[in-house]
């Protein structure tokens, strides 16, 4: 039977509502679309007993504190931006392998949220799992942080009653939702961005200024990659090193690359056919715009038997 999004909405508002009563319950949004239904359902759902709370970890691409902040706000959704970025880098010190360095962001993600959920006398957090959590986290493909329970957290420990309203849907359906909600389509039909942020894209540790080349790249590749439709498109920074020339002299410089994929639901993935041209001109950007960077590669690789991310 086709999917009817307008039912869900309403069964899924009862299920809240019945769930949560009277009580404050939080909802912690990345700006990402499973996030950001979740969030605007729940608001249809609970109203003022809402608390969306967007985390800057310092790990958002361009603007998006600000961005996203000012949508849920223009809804009417009872916003707090929370700052710590100090904390997720600090945590991420020293961390190379991405099962730690998901833990690490994990760790300080549930203990920033924990302190908003004290401070509002929050019951319940409200979160944006899908389907696709869940089977890639039971497979043991990752370790996802939004899927509490797979992973061996219990929600108490932070003082959280957990509800997921979107945890039997995969991304076409949750964009479906999010359409019917009335997101605006820059939200609903954006890509996927993953929970830990940047983090997952920085290969090797994760340090402020890896992390300020690899947002302007992300930008540059988003920017001159929106007219071509992929389901993911994105740049990564490598742990390793090239040489290049700047100035007239070698230098021995960061590895950017280009990652462009089509898929419907992350389960599988196959490369981006991307005009040569156009790969050509991230590149000069890339290069001009960020000097530390001397190589650019573009990322041919279907999944399987690669990942879309690279941790
Ligand atoms: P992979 O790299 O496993 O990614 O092929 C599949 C999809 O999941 C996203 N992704 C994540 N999303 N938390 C998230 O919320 C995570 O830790 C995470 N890791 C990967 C990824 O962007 C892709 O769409």
């Amino acid at each position: 039977m086709a999917f009817n999004a307008k039912n869900f909405i309403k069964d899924k508002i009862e299920e809240i509502r019945a769930q949560v009563g009277q009580k404050c319950a939080i909802c912690a949004t990345s700006g990402g679309v499973d996030s950001m239904v979740c969030a605007f359902l729940a608001h249809r759902a609970l109203g003022r007993n809402l608390v969306a709370v967007f985390i800057d970890d310092g790990l958002m691409r361009e603007n998006e504190p600000k961005t996203v902040t000012t949508i849920l706000r223009k809804h009417g959704i009872r916003t707090v931006l929370i700052y710590s970025a100090d904390d997720f880098f600090k945590a991420l010190r020293g961390k190379e392998n991405p099962e730690d360095m998901r833990k690490a962001f994990r760790h300080t993600f549930y203990k920033t949220l924990g302190k908003a959920v004290r401070k509002y006398r929050a019951k319940y957090m409200i979160q944006g799992t899908i389907a696709a959590d869940v089977v890639e986290t039971k497979g043991r493909i990752k370790s996802q942080h939004n899927v509490l329970a797979q992973i061996g957290i219990s929600p108490s420990r932070y003082g959280l009653n957990i509800i997921e309203p979107l945890v039997t849907l995969y991304k076409p359906d949750v964009r479906k939702v999010g359409k019917a909600l009335g997101l605006p389509k820059s939200i609903y039909g954006r890509m996927p961005f993953p929970g830990p942020g940047l983090a997952t894209r920085v290969v090797g540790e994760v340090t402020r200024d890896k992390v300020r080349m690899l947002r302007k790249a992300t930008s540059i590749v988003e920017r001159e990659l929106r007219n071509v439709k992929a389901f993911q498109s994105f740049a990564v920074l490598l742990n390793d090193r090239a040489t290049g020339t700047r100035s007239g002299k070698r230098a021995f410089g960061n590895i950017i690359v280009i990652r462009s994929v089509q898929s419907k639901n992350a389960m599988t993935a196959t490369p981006t056919i991307i005009p040569y041209k156009i790969l050509e001109r991230i590149q000069r950007k890339i290069t001009r715009q960020i000097p530390e960077v001397t190589k650019v590669l573009y990322d041919i690789s279907p999944k399987p038997p690669s990942t879309i991310e690279y941790i």
